[in-house]
């Protein structure tokens, strides 16, 4: 029966995927040049008084009316072919920091709380909504910020691309920790070797960039809810996968550097066929962190691969550098954003809606558009 079920969403993704091909504009836009991610200063610094951002674009612009340096050159290729990096030597430490949610701003946001209650909020008429998020944290701010629109047709198609991976996609985990945060519902996966740990790479990304955890964004009705909007259209809900670059020791220590983060964003459309049928059976598992700011820890009998959440990575996908989506907002984001839904049923999104915010129903938690200011979107 659940084979049976996976094979009508691998056929109907297939169909999906064909669909959306689009013949190469022949753009030339491989990687990004060493200069942008060699340079440790803020993204905000770096892109600073220009018009466009410098890291690729004599990629861009026509090979034909400049020549590319030896120098560029050269660098360039020692970019794409030297892809290794050094792996931290105690990857179980590394997990259990990753897993305390501390620093300074949650600090800064408690006291505020006790204060009077400045957590931030998605209600746009909240003294704490959106457009104050930047009291709260002034990188909400940003020139670089996270969502956006997307649409096909200004994307720089990638002609030449390197394909992206998502390696230890069927391991299991020792358990998952499904926390109600007050504003989503969070899986963390807990790993008994950290070298099970799913590893992300290829597409944009430079190095490896190691699995945190995953969460969701939706509506009160399947008319709303993901954050990013694709060609016009806003679906239901959306799944945020996060990870961390392999570069740095932690997910809090990555998320501060200009290439700690990438994000891998899917979109769910309802699937129409049946009201009961259960597509995603681990959303049985929400009923138990129903309450803001519980949790419920999914023991190993119980656990379930990332595959069996977002199936096969072989969709096209547009990427851009952006922001993670919820205060602090820091501009640290690789985004990878796939152009093929994923489904869910009512009955599934039901049981999301029924979860609760400190503030009354957890629904509509999805920031709204921010602007794009420069940015290239590039399709994959
Ligand atoms: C998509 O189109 C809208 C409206 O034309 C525009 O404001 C936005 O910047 C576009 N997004 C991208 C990624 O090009
Ligand atoms: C769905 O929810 C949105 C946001 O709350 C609301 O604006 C819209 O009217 C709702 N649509 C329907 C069909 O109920
Ligand atoms: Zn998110």
């Amino acid at each position: 029966m659940h084979l049976f079920q996976w094979q009508g969403q691998l056929i109907l993704l297939n169909f999906l995927m064909f669909m959306s091909w689009r013949p190469c504009r022949g753009l030339n836009v491989p990687n990004y040049g060493s200069t942008f991610r060699a340079n440790p200063t803020r993204r905000t610094e770096s892109f600073a008084g220009r018009r466009e951002p410098v890291y690729y674009e004599d990629e861009y612009e026509a090979a034909a009316t400049r020549a590319v340096s030896q120098e560029v050159r050269r660098a360039k290729l020692s970019a794409i072919s030297n892809p290794d990096f050094y792996f931290p030597p105690d990857p179980e430490a590394d997990l259990a920091e990753a897993n305390i949610p501390v620093p300074v701003i949650e600090k800064q946001k408690s006291r505020q709380a006790a204060a009077g209650g400045a957590e931030f909020s998605y209600n746009p008429k909240d003294k704490n909504g959106p457009s104050h998020w930047y009291r709260i944290d002034a990188r909400c701010g940003g020139r670089y910020q996270s969502p956006i629109l997307l649409n096909t047709s200004s994307a720089h198609l990638v002609s030449r691309k390197r394909p992206l991976r998502l390696d230890g996609q069927t391991n299991l985990p020792d358990t998952i920790l499904l926390q109600n945060d007050g504003h989503s519902a969070k899986f963390t996966y807990r790993w008994r070797i950290g070298a099970d740990r799913p590893v992300l790479r290829g597409g944009p990304l430079k190095t490896k960039y190691l699995f945190d955890q995953f969460h969701f964004h939706w509506g009160s009705n399947s008319s709303v809810g993901s954050e990013h909007v694709y060609d016009y259209q806003r679906y239901p809900m959306e799944i945020h996968l996060v990870f961390y670059n392999g570069l740095y020791e932690s997910f809090q220590q990555a998320r501060e550097q200009v290439d700690g983060i990438a994000v891998v964003g899917l979109f769910y459309e309802i699937y129409q066929h049946s009201v009961d049928e259960q597509l995603n059976t681990w959303t049985r598992f929400l009923r138990n962190v129903i309450e803001p700011n519980s949790e419920f820890t999914i023991p190993f009998i119980d656990t379930f691969p990332l595959y069996e959440v977002i199936g096969d990575v072989e969709w096209p996908y547009f990427s851009y550098e952006g922001s993670l989506t919820t205060p602090p907002c820091l501009e640290t984001v690789t985004w990878i954003v796939a152009t093929k839904p994923l489904l869910v049923t009512e009955k599934e999104m039901r049981q999301f809606r029924q979860l609760v915010a400190p503030s009354g129903p957890m629904v509509n938690n999805f920031r709204p558009v921010q602007k794009l200011n420069h940015r290239r979107v590039f399709l994959y």
